[in-house]
């Protein structure tokens, strides 16, 4: 049976929001560069967008973690599944998230990541979902704070699917 998708958030609203946050960043790193760093695979949507509006230097890079199976609910384990292909010692380090949740594979990143001695690092997510925060740990830049519910598009899947889905949506009951 064919689920059926509600909006939560529109493709204008998260487009719209999206180039806010580029603003915010370009102003930041004025005279910098920046290295983005995405966490496979639901950050590409919103990272894509999101360089594309970026106008000082940017390099990017990928890591790929687990965190959750097929299903909605979070087995509280992040494991690596792929590394960095490049150094980020001495770099602007921007790590790009779908949405923090419990923030526990944020937390594991960001622990990761300092160690490799960054000149800066920020984390940058299009989603949060404060309510459920086990971690102490908050994003530096969000995109939309919102309730405890599963969404997906804009990157963020069920079971793989729905990535593609250029708004926020919520799978109605
Ligand atoms: P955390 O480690 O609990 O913060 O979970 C982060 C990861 O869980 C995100 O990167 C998503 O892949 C996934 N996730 C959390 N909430 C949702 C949701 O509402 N929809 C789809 N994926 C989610
Ligand atoms: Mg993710």
């Amino acid at each position: 049976m064919a689920e059926k998708i509600g909006v939560l958030i529109s493709e204008d609203k998260v487009a719209e929001k999206i180039r806010e946050m580029a603003d915010t960043i370009n102003k930041d790193y004025a005279g910098k560069s920046v290295h983005i760093i995405g966490v496979l695979k639901g950050s590409i949507f919103f990272m894509c967008e999101l360089a594309k509006k970026i106008e000082v230097p940017v390099t990017m890079d990928f890591m790929s973690v687990t965190s959750y199976g097929n299903d909605t609910k979070s087995s509280g384990v992040v494991r690596l599944i792929k590394d960095l292909d490049e150094s980020i010692e001495g770099r602007d380090v921007i790590l790009v998230e779908d949405i923090m949740d419990s923030g526990r594979t944020l937390s594991y990143l960001v622990k990761i990541l300092k160690e490799r001695k960054p000149a800066s690092f920020r984390i940058i997510t299009l989603l949060d979902k404060p309510d459920r925060r086990v971690v102490d740990l908050e994003p530096d830049m969000t995109g939309f704070v919102i309730p405890d519910r599963f969404v997906v598009g804009c990157g963020l899947d069920c079971a793989q699917k729905y990535r593609n889905l250029p708004y926020i949506g919520v799978i109605e009951e």
